[in-house]
């Protein structure tokens, strides 16, 4: 039994009241959901990855000046952040063509974009979060412009910090989905990065096979989903802290 007060469930995450004011508690689930729920499945450990690959991310935007929800992982399927009123838009950063900017535009996957593209999607399940346009975004009040400069500023940063930090471990940053909230501190905003950044949320393939290591394997029928997830966390050395292979993950440089 969970006696916590339980604030949000999503597809993926519940979000329980915190142990402070200001707190939250994030919970990943092992639900797979695609195509807004018509596909899902329970593919058991799948929350305990993402929590841990989610951490290991929101640690180092953190420590690189790139304000996010996250205070602390807790145990493996939580980790404490601070309360945040939710922006209700998908910051989509694509690198190379995939999902669906190749449908929509009739770019073959995989063909390199000219520059990164930023997208944004109005968070809405019934509409199966449709694709707007800035001009959406501010006449119907969902962030202002400044908050978009802002969205669109974090996502650059964020991307040269994932694409960075996944090329050295083998691996192509195809496109990610990102989350920002709005996070009150008096009488002071700033928009920061939530929500989870995991093979859940990003394309991530493998750079000499193109192997899929993120959750097109489920929402293509790949199979093997875990085995990838679990890779992807081998890769960046967070999985068994005593089993680090020398010299396969990123080096920080002192
Ligand atoms: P898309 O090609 O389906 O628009 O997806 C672009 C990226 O955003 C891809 O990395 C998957 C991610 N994404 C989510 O995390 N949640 C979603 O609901 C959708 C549609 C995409």
């Amino acid at each position: 039994m969970n006696r916590r007060r339980r604030i949000y469930e999503g597809k993926a995450k519940i979000l329980y009241e915190g142990p402070e004011p200001g707190t939250l508690i994030q919970h990943f689930k092992d639900d797979a959901t695609a195509f807004n729920k018509k596909k899902h499945d329970v593919i058991d450990g799948k929350g305990v990855l993402n929590n841990r690959i989610s951490e290991h991310i929101f640690v180092h935007l953190n420590s690189i000046g790139i304000p996010t929800h996250f205070i602390r992982r807790m145990n493996m399927r939580e980790q404490l952040i601070r309360e945040v009123e939710i922006i209700p838009l998908e910051i989509v950063v694509r690198n190379v063509a995939a999902g669906s900017l190749s449908k929509r535009l009739g770019i073959e996957e995989g063909t390199q974009l000219p520059r990164s593209i930023i997208e944004f999607n109005y968070k809405n399940d019934d509409l199966d979060d449709p694709l707007v346009a800035e001009e959406h975004i501010t006449a119907f009040g969902w962030a202002s412009p400044q908050e978009i400069d802002d969205m669109m500023a974090l996502a650059i940063r964020v991307n040269d910090f994932l694409t960075g930090l996944f090329l050295g471990i083998g691996i192509r940053l195809i496109d990610f989905k990102m989350e920002c909230g709005r996070l009150w501190e008096g009488d002071m905003m700033r928009i920061v990065v939530a929500d989870e950044i995991s093979p859940d949320s990003c394309r991530l393939w493998d750079i000499e096979s193109e192997d899929k290591l993120d959750k097109d394997r489920f929402r293509r029928d790949l199979g093997g989903l875990l085995e990838a997830y679990q890779e992807v966390a081998r890769r960046l050395g967070i999985m068994n802290e005593n089993e680090r292979p020398r010299g396969s993950g990123p080096v920080l440089v002192q």
